[in-house]
């Protein structure tokens, strides 16, 4: 066993855990934050574990909790601020890019990296992004739509385009 120290949406936590829990099943299991969805077999292919690292998108299922020592993660839970969803959260709602909402939590977290690195993203670029994020229901028409629509009302609030 290891005690590792981690901060979590903003609050620290200290956990005694195995060399082989992965980050995800503490997070679900331990911490009880369960936006952080698990839709494949740990394999690293839906994408619907991603979470926050140091502000990068990872996959949960594929790192251990050991890993995260010393550092600070944001799930989903972390990102609206007092009930205030971000302008992604909100694009999603209003271009109805949640769908089944199972895989969402964890595209919401690949794409607050992706529109960080890439504030002004062209369709390609948003598909290309979202590779690593699996829709199994519907499609991503809606959700490509919701980032471009984010990146506008972004660029929009810091008079770019
Ligand atoms: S649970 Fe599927 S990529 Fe992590
Ligand atoms: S929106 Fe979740 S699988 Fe399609």
């Amino acid at each position: 066993m290891k005690t590792i120290t981690l901060t979590v949406n903003g609050t620290a936590y200290q956990e005694t855990v195995a060399p082989r829990l992965l980050l995800v099943d503490l997070i679900r299991e331990r911490l009880a934050l369960t936006g952080t969805h698990v839709s494949c077999t740990y394999e690293g292919a839906c994408g619907a574990c991603t979470v926050l690292l140091d502000g990068d998108a990872v996959k949960s299922c594929m790192m251990l909790a050991v890993q995260a020592d010393g550092h600070s993660i944001t799930t989903v839970e972390g990102l609206a601020v007092d009930g205030q969803l971000t302008p992604l959260q909100q694009a999603f709602k209003e271009e109805h890019g949640l769908q089944c909402g199972f895989c969402t939590p964890g595209i919401l977290m690949n794409m607050t990296d992706f529109l960080k690195k890439n504030p002004r993203p062209t369709d390609a670029e948003i598909r290309h992004g979202l590779i690593g994020n699996l829709c199994r229901c519907t499609g991503y028409i809606n959700i490509v739509k919701a980032v471009r629509a984010a990146a506008r009302a972004a660029a929009a609030q810091t008079g770019g385009q």
